[in-house]
């Protein structure tokens, strides 16, 4: 028993003396398994504690424990420190890296409001199971004007209202509709597609106007189409986007030459029950236009208007971004000011 007690002793103190000495890992790793591996020098003591009576492995026993403790915490420790170490010098060496710089003011992104409002009501499209499709926004007259039978002495046809560009024939799109033109020459029937993205109008900016918005544009085509599925689509479009469950919808006559009938949509005000300032004091908005599509744009389209009839509608991004989030003036859009942009 005895010369036990002593091996274990002298074991702990070789252990501790040559742990001090060390300054690598990996000559701290041959030390591990030179004493704690499984074939180590004290896993070796166990046998001589097989031989030794149950008294003397009583006080044995503990003091074994005990190095194995005392031996691992130090191992455990002393890792921990030369890992750091290795850190520290390959730090050092690397001169690319200057751990005494100032930190960068990198504050956090946020997503630009009419983004927010793009992917909202893209979101809602997709889940009607409409297709969405950007179109192009520099545009040929004929698809802009002509193919939806906007007549040839439109106003929106003069030069103060549209960009025209140095190619003959081009321009920048003014609305998204011309896109329902692609799609009902391109796409199989039948149709549910929605259209999103900028147009340009070349008039003065205030408040309410910018010379590039944003536009949105559902249209649907198939047998049998008729008011009332526009009627559902746009009420059902609408709650989704205010979020509002028992959102009204109303119509009144207008005229576009795309569509016939033509309707101007409002909406029941999202935000107040007897009239606020948003909508007047009239307890309706005004979101956009829609109708029945005129049966010379379903034939633009090489649609047989025989057995296809579609509806059609459109609405400002910018327009229904403002309204959501109260936004006084659409030129916030454009102006870059981040103490405007960080609020979302
Ligand atoms: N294109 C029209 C505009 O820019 C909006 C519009 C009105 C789109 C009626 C439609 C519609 O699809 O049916 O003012």
């Amino acid at each position: 028993m005895a010369t036990l007690t002593n091996t274990i002793h002298s074991l702990s103190k070789d252990f501790f003396k040559k742990l001090e000495g060390i300054t690598t890992l990996s000559e701290l790793e041959a030390l591990r398994i030179a004493y704690l591996g499984r074939n180590g020098k004290i896993a070796q003591l166990m046998p001589a504690l097989k031989t030794l009576s149950i008294e003397d492995k009583r006080n044995a026993g503990p003091l074994i424990n005990e190095l194995k403790q005392k031996t691992h915490a130090a191992f455990e420790e002393k890792k921990q420190q030369l890992a750091l170490q290795k850190t520290e010098r390959e730090l050092e060496a690397d001169n690319t890296f200057d751990i005494t710089l100032e930190q960068l003011n990198c504050s956090t992104g946020t997503l630009h409001p009419l983004t927010i409002t793009y992917n909202a009501i893209r979101n809602i499209f997709l889940s009607m199971g409409y297709e969405i499709i950007t179109g192009k926004e520099a545009e040929t007259e004929a698809y802009n004007f002509d193919a939806l039978n906007i007549p040839q002495d439109h106003p929106a046809r003069d030069l103060g209202d549209t960009f025209f560009l140095d190619v003959p024939g081009m321009l920048l799109r003014t609305h998204t509709s011309p896109v329902q033109i692609h799609a009902m020459q391109t796409k199989e029937l039948p149709i549910a597609m929605a259209a999103l993205g900028r147009v340009y109008r070349h008039e003065s900016t205030d408040a309410t106007h910018d010379i590039v918005f944003n536009q949105a544009e559902g249209l649907v085509v198939d047998k049998e189409i008729s008011l009332a599925d526009l009627l559902g689509t746009i009420e059902l479009f609408f709650r989704s986007f205010f979020n509002k469950k028992d959102l009204q919808i109303r119509v009144r006559p207008s005229y576009f030459p795309f569509v016939e009938p033509g309707l101007e949509v409002d909406v029941s005000c999202p935000f107040c029950k007897d009239g606020c300032s948003i909508c007047k004091y009239t307890s309706w908005i005004e979101v956009g236009g829609a109708g029945l599509v005129h049966p010379h744009v379903l034939q633009a389209g090489k649609i047989d208007t025989n057995t296809y009839s579609g509806f059609a509608f459109g609405f400002g991004i910018d327009r229904l971004t403002m309204l959501k989030y109260s936004i006084p003036d659409v030129r916030l859009f454009s102006g870059g000011d981040l103490s405007f942009l960080n609020q979302f």
